[in-house]
């Protein structure tokens, strides 16, 4: 799942224009105004509306997909079709295990994206699943990095959805939520921390054992 594409060209739909253009603000739509945008970055409504549906249908499709061949392991292997979780067996192959860290990546990953897309019952049915399964009492060595921008990222995210602090999305509150993604983020939070504690060896502690 390339969350960062998809929030991308979200972030590109969304945004009004190019946010370097001091009076953005002020332009109506279509945003873009200097003779170079005029000539290349004009879109339509009928466009925007366009793009707004292919992002939105490369989500479910994708998602949709992982939960059907992978979940609950980390992600879906699109050649194979099927899921991937940490390489066991060879521990040197950090392309594959920076990332994932046997807790479900792409669903933890996805939590928000689903909120974002205004499917309140799959983004139920997700964060459910996540209280239910995932846990980080996991032999295997991550990188801080991404565990810190992919799975606290999105469990503080959705904490917050869920108890109404964005207020972006809308009303996503659920029955029976008492910040267990909070506790889950602490937890993980506390498993990654010895990573900060000493700046000399903070290089050599750029993965860590869960
Ligand atoms: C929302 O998600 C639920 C559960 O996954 C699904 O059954 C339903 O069809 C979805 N609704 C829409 C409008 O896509």
């Amino acid at each position: 799942m390339h969350k960062l594409l998809y929030i991308s060209l979200l972030a590109a739909v969304w945004t009004r224009g190019c946010c370097n253009h001091e009076n953005y603000k002020k332009i109506p739509y279509p945003f873009f105004e200097s003779d170079l945008q005029k000539q290349y970055g004009k879109i339509t409504k009928e466009e925007l509306k366009i793009a707004q549906e292919q992002v939105e249908n490369m989500f479910w499709f994708g998602y949709g997909n992982y939960m059907k061949h992978a979940y609950p392991l980390d992600e879906l292997d699109p050649i194979h079709c099927k899921g991937r979780g940490p390489d066991y067996e060879n521990p040197e192959n950090i392309n594959i295990n920076d990332a994932l860290g046997a807790y479900s990546l792409t669903l933890v990953d996805s939590l928000t994206s689903l909120a974002i897309f205004g499917n309140k019952t799959a983004f139920h049915q997700a964060v459910q699943l996540v209280i239910n399964n995932v846990h980080f009492e996991n032999d295997v060595t991550v990188q801080v990095f991404e565990a810190t921008i992919r799975v606290i990222g999105s469990l503080l995210s959705t904490h917050l959805v869920l108890t109404n602090e964005n207020p972006y999305i809308g009303e996503m509150t659920m029955n029976d939520y008492d910040g267990e993604l909070l506790t889950m983020t602490h937890d993980l939070a506390n498993r990654l921390l010895v990573a900060f504690a000493n700046t000399d060896t903070r290089k050599k502690f750029k993965t860590k054992l869960l």
